[in-house]
């Protein structure tokens, strides 16, 4: 096993190694505050597009918000012109909205990849070097760090990842993180470690491992079987916050995993519910939707907290349509308390395990890998996709 330190990104020391992924629709700053309950870490943002922040969308404006104590503060940018991304990274440090920037070249989805956004960009490496240069050149006044999450490339036949962490790495960047799938394989089958490995033998920055880590002793597993500088949790805190508890444990070398009953899962629900309406509510123009709009995001994660547990489909489906916190304390009042936690739950996939599929491209975009010319219409201008 690796020497366990903590995780540097520029002046930020990170104890235990680990980040919460970015993920659209989830890591909001109530999430985000629920998992940081649990323990240490580096915890990003939902993703935000340059466009969007450079035209001052007041939806992604609001996106931006961070807890006091939340330190550092990290944001994820999505963008595809070197222009806009300087600028967007620009507005971060002039207006101080963040300590850490990471861009995001991982996303594998047909609406991005077909404008040469996301994990398309790699391809093309001379724009994905300009414009991780330009994001390093407009943070790094300010002391920002910035670093890069990608995938293992487009397909088995067009894999991009140790020459873009490369580039990256000669671009100045605080860290790479590599999903361990290409965008091909979305989220399907099993993330490829070896791959982790590999890059990690060929950067001197520190890289980051993704992919399928559902336990914290998953986390151990990676580090021992890649030699990486920290982990990347994404599907595998969905409807588990504790889990970064048990991360932290392992991390420091103890024993102790949680295993919450459902009386214990219920009083998780109830806190993340509170957290979201908190959230909804100082950022509404009405207040007084900001009960209802909380509730409302809440129930995409009802399904997660209630995995393997015996509770009826009834009961679930009324917990999936809350629009208020009392009718949600109502619901969760009917759980059976003292159920202990399913074992078979544990060390599964959960969220997102769809099939392989076609990776959508703009036109010519594999024939020519050097063209830096900035993909049309691929700077989407709004934020969270
Ligand atoms: C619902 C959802 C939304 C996501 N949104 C983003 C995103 O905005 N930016 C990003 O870089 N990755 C995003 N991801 C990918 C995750 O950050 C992570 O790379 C991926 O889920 C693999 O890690 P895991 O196996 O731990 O889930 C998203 C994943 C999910 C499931």
């Amino acid at each position: 096993m690796p020497a366990l330190r903590p995780l540097t990104l520029g002046q930020h020391q990170v104890w235990p190694p680990v980040v919460l992924a970015p993920m659209a629709g989830i890591t909001n700053i109530g999430f985000r505050r629920l998992c940081r309950e649990q323990g240490g870490g580096i915890y990003v943002c939902e993703m935000i597009t340059t466009r969007a922040l450079v035209e001052r969308n007041p939806k992604t404006l609001r996106m931006i918000a961070f807890g006091d104590d939340e330190k550092p503060r990290s944001l994820q940018l999505y963008g595809t012109d070197p222009e806009i991304t300087a600028a967007a990274v620009r507005i971060v440090v002039e207006r101080n909205l963040a300590d850490h920037i990471d861009l995001n070249f991982g996303c594998p989805v047909p609406k991005v990849t077909r404008r040469g956004g996301g994990a398309a960009l790699p391809w093309r490496r001379r724009l994905f070097a300009r414009l991780v240069r330009a994001a390093v050149a407009a943070a790094s006044p300010a002391g920002v760090p910035v670093t890069v999450k990608m995938r293992k490339g487009i397909d088995d036949d067009h894999l991009t990842y140790v020459e873009a962490g490369l580039a990256a790495q000669e671009a100045g960047v605080a860290a790479v993180a590599l999903h361990g799938r290409t965008a091909s394989q979305r989220y399907s089958g099993t993330a490829d470690w070896d791959a982790i490995a590999t890059l990690k033998q060929a950067l001197d920055v520190p890289v980051l491992g993704n992919g399928d880590i559902w336990e914290a002793d998953d986390a151990l597993r990676m580090v021992a079987h890649t030699g990486v500088d920290g982990v990347v949790i994404g599907r595998g805190c969905l409807g588990r916050p504790w889990l970064f508890a048990d991360l932290e444990a392992a991390f420091n070398g103890r024993p102790e995993r949680r295993l919450p009953t459902l009386g214990e899962v219920a009083v998780t629900m109830r806190r993340h519910a509170e957290l979201l309406v908190d959230q909804f509510t100082a950022g509404a123009r009405n207040p007084a939707r900001g009960e209802r709009d909380g509730c409302t995001d809440f129930r995409k994660h009802v399904a997660w907290y209630l995995k393997g547990f015996p509770v009826g489909g009834e009961l679930r489906r009324s917990l999936a349509m809350i629009e208020s916190l009392a009718q949600l304390d109502d619901l969760l009042g009917k759980l059976d308390p003292a159920e202990p936690f399913p074992m078979a739950a544990l060390g599964q996939p959960r969220g997102r395990t769809n099939s392989p599929g076609k990776v959508f491209l703009p036109e010519g975009w594999l024939a020519s890998r050097d063209d830096d010319t900035v993909p049309e219409g691929a700077e989407m201008d709004d934020s969270g996709g």
